[in-house]
């Protein structure tokens, strides 16, 4: 069983400037809670207990959102605010311990995941990329705790994939699979190059944000210079892996949600606002409906203003 996840947090996070510049991209907030507290529900729900998180000096305030802040509960004891103090309580999650390392320098993914190594040590492991929410077409079904079966089945490595536009291809990692492989939900890779030209791109599978390894990782990490844009990439480790041991394509029966530029953070705030329950969500819908009916042309609000009542 896979106990440990690796999530990398130390980046700048340089596409949601200048909100990230004194607070973490991670803390920033999707509805009333930080997008780090997503992360880690996911993976308490997959089992995980153990996190290491590979940090920055300027990102302590992502440990300290899940340590408890004693002052904070008694004035709310003190205050009798009884059900924020039990949502206080409920972020520190009991099932997982976290844990960080420090990268040092930034010098890439790959370098990132490398410095977790010695804390991870020689077992399966799991890595997260926090910019990215992962929703399951089923919403009971937890991706990562299915890719940690399949890693269990196949005693092989796992990358999560789901097809992307032609003109995002460029952005992402990008796999090849051995022979009809688009038949499969899961198949044995033959490739993958970290952000190709369109032209170059093997498919249009990317590789977004949810991996588990087996510890061979680590030594093609060590292994793997530096590449596109000058830093060590955990694709191209990766692809060392392929040439010695089998590595299976993991495809997304969902959706995932890029938090980590503004119009993936805009859209996943609203959704997430949506699909929270009570008061906060009827008064939300209520002001969509009043912005578009301000603002969009009467035969599209007729449109839009059906797919907000679909909410
Ligand atoms: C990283 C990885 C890339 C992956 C992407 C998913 O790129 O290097 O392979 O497809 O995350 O979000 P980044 O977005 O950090 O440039």
């Amino acid at each position: 069983m896979i106990k440990t996840a690796v999530i990398p947090v130390a980046g700048f996070g340089t596409r949601m400037l200048p909100a990230s510049k004194s607070v973490p991209k991670e803390m920033l907030p999707l509805a009333d809670k930080p997008i780090i507290d997503f992360i880690i529900r996911e993976c308490v729900q997959a089992g995980i207990e153990q996190v290491v998180l590979v940090s920055h000096a300027s990102k302590v305030s992502l440990e300290d959102y899940f340590d408890c802040n004693e002052e904070l509960e008694m004035q709310l004891i003190n205050s009798g605010k009884k059900s924020l103090l039990n949502r206080v309580r409920e972020i520190t999650p009991e099932q997982v311990t976290i844990t960080s390392v420090r990268q040092r320098k930034v010098a890439g993914l790959g370098h990132a995941i490398l410095a977790a190594k010695k804390v991870v040590g020689n077992q399966c492991f799991a890595v997260l990329l926090p910019d990215v929410l992962v929703h399951a077409e089923n919403k009971s079904t937890n991706i990562l705790a299915q890719m940690i079966n399949q890693l269990e089945k196949t005693a092989s490595s796992q990358v999560l994939l789901e097809p992307v536009d032609d003109e995002l291809v460029p952005l992402y990692g990008i796999a090849q699979g051995v022979k009809n492989f688009s038949q499969n939900d899961c198949f044995q890779l033959s490739n993958l190059i970290e952000k190709p030209e369109l032209s170059e791109a093997p498919s249009n599978l990317a590789v977004v944000g949810r991996y588990v390894f087996t510890p061979s990782l680590w030594e093609c990490l060590e292994n793997t210079s530096t590449g596109v844009g000058g830093e060590v990439q955990l694709t191209d480790a990766i692809q060392q892996l392929i040439q010695e041991e089998l590595v299976y394509g993991f495809k997304l029966k969902g959706r995932t949600m890029d938090c980590g530029n503004k119009q993936g953070y805009y859209r996943a705030f609203v959704e997430q606002v949506l699909s929270s329950g009570g008061n906060d969500r009827q008064a939300f819908l209520q002001f969509l409906r009043e912005v578009v009916v301000k603002n969009i042309k009467p035969e599209s609000a007729d449109v839009i203003g059906h797919l907000i009542k679909s909410f």
